[in-house]
């Protein structure tokens, strides 16, 4: 028997107080009794409102404008992972919109970010997208002039033309930089507040999910048709899960899913794998479910629950095949979809088996690069590895190309094919109804859409800063 999700909220309750019956996923995790990190299990909602979203917002060439003059300019942003810069001299270059930075491995230990713009003509002293290594300065194809690593002028080739030059003032322009996660985060507002600031309880919730001990497994490059708020969207909310990926509900909650908005910057899902949606099972029938995991029945030992069988083969089958210590993690940390958003536009899951991150960037109104890392823990007794090289594909390329094994193992490339197919009817579906005046706005769901909502008034609070 399934909860009867069909009947509506319970009239005495506020907006956004109502949840879908059964257990919530934190009830699930704490129900695991193994000592899940209190951050899993911390609530952070908040009702927002549950006025309409102008679909003007995802289709206005001027709003766009105005995302980019704001948003774009004036938030932290991952430029890179630091193993992609590891030696003295690497450099690579982040572009989103009309901006690129590049940032440099300085030193060995600094790390320095510079707007990818020469100062004599404004050539671009590296190419969009680039990245290179072990030089010892910087150089500009075009005339040839040339900086060290830490940004300061090194040559004007014919010195004795630029007397009103100042050495001191002819350096890079530097951008503010800083690492987190093992990431490298650059912001072009140079009055901006530090990024350990604006990251609220990222550090506090990932303090013993070292992403920095992790390397790229995995790196794919794909442009989505879609707006970037759009596509983001498209990963925020399990609501999508019963109808979208409905294959998946014998084994992941949907309905039951936990969000939260943490402050300005920092939203989170969290939802269950190893469990069925409320939709299909209010009673767990453990030995069906075990199989649904695809494990054989009979294999599953008496007393002991499906979901928690599946994360001790999982731990043990991961930690030989990684060489990496997962004993500690508890089940929701093997298993589940945790993901956090950092505001604009990156996606943290610290999971093991479920274990991305996600970077979005607009390149127009109506097209947004995404991007998928996957990150593994580096091997205990091993050299890190290389981090590994981006695949391109494209818009109609379906992610089996990437490679259905090794994106995870887990079905991820035919989910993220049934989460990006549905963007090219969203962005004609959104036209017609505005464009026709039939409707003006999406109507979002008052707690499962919640940080839809949130991204929307953050954007807004950038547009009226
Ligand atoms: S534009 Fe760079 S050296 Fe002239
Ligand atoms: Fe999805």
């Amino acid at each position: 028997m399934a909860y009867d999700l069909t009947k509506p909220a319970d009239p005495s309750l506020a907006p956004g107080e109502a949840r879908c019956p059964g257990p919530q996923t934190r009830d699930l995790i704490i129900r695991d009794q193994d000592n899940a990190p209190a951050a899993l299990v911390e609530a952070s909602y908040q009702f927002l409102g549950d006025e309409d979203i102008p679909y003007e917002r995802y289709t206005s060439e001027e709003f766009f404008e105005k995302e980019m003059d704001t948003v774009w300019r004036k938030t932290w942003q991952w430029a890179c992972r630091e193993e992609h810069i590891p030696k003295k001299g690497d450099y690579h270059t982040y572009d989103v919109g009309p901006y690129s930075v590049v940032v440099v491995r300085s030193e060995k230990d600094t790390i320095k970010a510079f707007v990818n713009s020469c100062p004599h003509r404004g050539m671009q002293f590296c190419d969009a997208g680039s990245s290179g290594s072990g030089k010892q300065f910087l150089w500009c194809p075009f005339h040839g002039m040339s900086w060290h690593l830490d940004g300061s002028l090194r040559e004007i080739p014919n010195r004795w033309d630029f007397p009103h030059v100042n050495e001191e003032e002819f350096g890079l322009m530097e951008v503010p930089c800083d690492t987190w996660g093992g990431f490298v985060f650059i912001n072009l507002d140079a009055n901006c507040e530090p990024l350990e600031e604006y990251l609220g309880v990222l550090p506090e919730h990932f303090k013993d999910w070292k992403l920095e001990d992790r390397y790229v497994e995995l790196h794919t490059r794909k442009v989505l048709p879609g707006n970037w708020k759009m596509c983001e969207e498209a990963f925020l909310e399990a609501y999508h899960v019963l109808a979208t990926h409905p294959e998946g509900i014998h084994t992941t909650g949907d309905a039951n899913c936990d969000y939260d908005v943490f402050g300005k910057h920092v939203t989170r899902f969290i939802h269950t794998i190893g469990y069925p949606s409320p939709h299909v099972a209010a009673e767990v029938d453990e030995r069906k479910l075990f199989a649904n995991l695809g494990h054989n029945p009979d294999d599953l030992p008496e007393g002991v629950g499906a979901r928690q069988r599946h994360a001790d083969l999982l731990r043990e089958q991961l930690s030989k095949e990684w060489d990496a210590d997962l004993s500690g993690l508890s089940n929701s940390e093997m298993l589940d979809s945790i993901e956090y958003h950092v505001f604009p536009n990156a996606m943290f899951f610290p999971g093991i088996n479920i274990r991305l991150v996600y970077r979005f960037r607009p390149i127009d109104v109506d097209h947004t690069l995404h991007e998928i890392l996957l990150l593994r823990p580096v091997p205990e007794n091993g050299p890190r590895p290389k981090p590994a090289e981006p695949i391109d594909l494209a818009i109609e390329d379906s992610y089996t190309k990437a490679n259905e094994q090794s994106i995870g193992g887990f079905g991820l490339a035919l989910v993220l094919d049934q989460d990006t197919e549905n963007f090219h009817r969203q962005r004609a579906g959104i036209k017609a109804a505005q464009k026709s005046g039939a409707k003006a706005g999406a109507t979002l769901g008052n707690y499962q859409e919640i940080r839809v909502r949130r991204l929307h008034q953050t954007v807004d609070e950038y547009l009226s800063a």
